[in-house]
Parts: C-alpha cells; sequence; structure tokens
C-alpha cells in the first residue's frame, strides 16, 4: 500500500456515519473518495459537507472502484451481512459498524467470507481505543469482578433500531458495547451467561429491552453487565464500568471519559483535562480506532485491539445469549465463532 492517503468508500450516510465523518480532520492518513446511501438525497449532501468525488445510491458502486482502499459500513443491521459480503467480494477492506449483524447464522457468513477473500476487517467498538479504557486495563489487567452498564434515555418506539427484523433493539445494538468492554477488561473468554430481563421499557414489542446479566470467563473471573434504555444516568453516565482486583479498583465513567483508581486507599481520578491533545480531541476512541486500521492496514497485519471477525462475533453471541437467558430463564453457554 502506497504512502498516500488511504481512500475511503462510505456506506451509510446517516447519524453514525455523520459522526466519523466529523473526525476525519484529525485523520490526514485517510481521505473519503465515495459516498453510498439509498437515500440519495443523504448521500449527496454528505459529498457537498464533505468533499470528495462521488455520491451515489449504489452501494456496489463503491465496491467496484479500483480507486477505494477500503469501506466504512454504518448502515441499519440487517444490511451488514450482505454488504460486508459484497465489500470482501469485491477485494475491499472493511470497517464495520456495530453489532456484527443480527444473528449468529449472520455472523458466521461475514467472518467466512472475509476470511476466505483475505480482506481485514474491524468492528467500530471503539471503547477499546479510549485513553482512560487502555489505562485502565494496564492498572488492573486481570480483575476478578466487573460491573458493566450501558443506559440511554428511552429509546423512540418509532424507527428502524427497534425493528426486530432490522435493528434489533438497544440490548443488542448498544448492549453490544458493554459486552464487549467487560470481555477486553477481562481479557478471557466469556463461557457461561445468566440473565433477568424482559420488555419493560417498550411494553408490547417482542424485545428485551431491560437486562440484568451475570457472566462467568473462562479463569473463573465474573461480570455483571446492565443494557437498558432506562436512563437518564447522570452519576454513572451512558456508559460505565467497574473493575475489582483484591484492594483495588479502576472506575471508568462520564462516558470511559474520566478514570478513578483505587489502590489499597490510595484514591487517583482524571478526568478529560488531564488527557492530552489527542485524547481530548476523541476521548471515546473514534479517531484512534481508524488511525489503527490505517496502521493495520499498510503493515498487512491484524490488530491486536481492534475488534475483528472473532471478537466481533463474540459480542453478539454474548448479547444474544443474555438475551436468551433472560427469555428462558437458563443460564447460556456462550458460543463461539
Ligand atoms: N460505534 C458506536 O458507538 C455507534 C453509535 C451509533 C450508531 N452506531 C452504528 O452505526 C450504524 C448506523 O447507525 P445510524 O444511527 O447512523 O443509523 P441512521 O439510520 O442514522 O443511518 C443509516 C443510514 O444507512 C442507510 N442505509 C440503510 N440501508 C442501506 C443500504 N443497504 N445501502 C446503503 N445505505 C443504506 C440509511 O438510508 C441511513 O442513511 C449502525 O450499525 C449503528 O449501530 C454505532
Amino acid at each position: 500500500m502506497t504512502d498516500k492517503p488511504l481512500r475511503v468508500g462510505m456506506i451509510g450516510c446517516g447519524e453514525w456515519g455523520r459522526w466519523h465523518m466529523d473526525v476525519m480532520p484529525h485523520l490526514p492518513e485517510l481521505r473519503v473518495r465515495g459516498y453510498a446511501d439509498i437515500n440519495e438525497a443523504a448521500a449527496q449532501s454528505f459529498l457537498r459537507k464533505y468533499g470528495g468525488d462521488y455520491a451515489t445510491t449504489d452501494p456496489q458502486h463503491v465496491f467496484d472502484d479500483p480507486d477505494i482502499d477500503f469501506v466504512m459500513i454504518c448502515t441499519w443491521h440487517n444490511t451488514h451481512r450482505p454488504l460486508t459480503v459484497a465489500a470482501a467480494a469485491a477485494g475491499k477492506h472493511i470497517f464495520l459498524e456495530k453489532p456484527m449483524a443480527l444473528t449468529l447464522a449472520d455472523c458466521r457468513a461475514i467472518g467466512e467470507t472475509v476470511a476466505r477473500a483475505g480482506v481485514q476487517m474491524v468492528l467500530g467498538y471503539k471503547f477499546r481505543f479510549a485513553p482512560y479504557v487502555l489505562r485502565a486495563r494496564e492498572f488492573l489487567p486481570r480483575p476478578l469482578l466487573t460491573v458493566g452498564q450501558i443506559m440511554d434515555l428511552r429509546w423512540a418506539d418509532e424507527g428502524w433500531f427497534q425493528d426486530p427484523v432490522i435493528g434489533g433493539g438497544n440490548v443488542l445494538s448498544q448492549g453490544c458495547h458493554i459486552f464487549d468492554l467487560v470481555c477486553y477488561l477481562h481479557g478471557r473468554e466469556p463461557v457461561r451467561v445468566a440473565a433477568a430481563g424482559g420488555a419493560l421499557t417498550h411494553p408490547g414489542n417482542p424485545l428485551v429491552d431491560t437486562l440484568a446479566a451475570s457472566i462467568t470467563f473462562a479463569d473463573g473471573s465474573i461480570a455483571s453487565a446492565v443494557a437498558a434504555d432506562a436512563g437518564p444516568a447522570p452519576f454513572t453516565s451512558k456508559f460505565f464500568a467497574q473493575t475489582f482486583g483484591i484492594q483495588k479498583s479502576a472506575t471508568l465513567s462520564a462516558r470511559c471519559q474520566s478514570l478513578t483508581t483505587a489502590d489499597d486507599g490510595k484514591v487517583e481520578t482524571c478526568t478529560i483535562n488531564d488527557l492530552d491533545d489527542a485524547g481530548r480531541a476523541s476521548p471515546e476512541g473514534m479517531v484512534q480506532q481508524l488511525r489503527e486500521f490505517a496502521r493495520c492496514l499498510r503493515a498487512g497485519k491484524p490488530s491486536a485491539i481492534s475488534v475483528g471477525p472473532r471478537e466481533g462475533f463474540r459480542a453478539t453471541a454474548l448479547a444474544l445469549a443474555a438475551i436468551e437467558a433472560a427469555r428462558t430463564g437458563q443460564p447460556q453457554v456462550v458460543p463461539k465463532l
């Protein structure tokens, strides 16, 4: 690969695509060339606002473009499989937004296609790159117990994200962040999950929207994970995690933009103001995850930090197993890729 900026195709010009585009000025190693969205006005508005060479309603046009190095897929969850498979078949490297897909069959198909095509794929689990998540891991590399929480404001009843076939609801869509985070903090495979939950914030919708899960890892360490949209959560914040060792803890709050460590009575808190310029510009890892992907593409090697197909499968598998445990009242074994 050349030293020139990598050329990007953006698939899905909606809310989250915009967040990605807004951090592009921090990434001189990337240049967005083409935009695709089934909504033509959305693709055209990205082209006008952010610059580039073209906008299209056909993602295949971007996949077939020889001047695109990798694509970013930021679309509805039921489209993740067909779009990823088509991109990989065209030989494109892929940055896919979370969750990997809505079903394990779809996740497996994505994993197999990507492996067969020999392309690199990472998923948008940005918190792995949040400076304080990395520091918490260094401080407590082998926690015994973690409490993790994603607590959003109540989601609108309408919208693709609440549709079981298109979005899968908040526990899968956002819960996957906390499921990945607890796995990352423990550095071990989750083997079993028990859970309670139900349709408590959206009665009448068949989806489980409120979940409290207990996870056991391969080394016997445990985590408790809550995923719901019953917020606000002013004290813990939307994304929160606290890991414990013996006489030691690390607490991530303010959406993982603050870290409090406690070591046998010595307590220290760092906030966003204590980060360097790069950290302050991207305290949740948005910029760092794309920089790492660019670095890995140039090196031709997968990342040791990013979520690849195996960990992407695992986050979805853990969310789905927890939902199944809540529905049946039976603990579930966490499936592996
Ligand atoms: N990593 C994070 O923290 C984070 C946060 C929010 C959203 N997301 C993820 O980003 C993705 C997009 O979410 P969003 O909030 O931007 O949704 P959105 O509805 O705002 O935008 C999605 C866009 O995709 C387009 N689209 C749908 N199907 C398409 C297809 N087949 N081909 C081309 N375009 C298509 C839609 O027209 C829409 O413009 C989801 O996977 C979501 O879970 C990630």
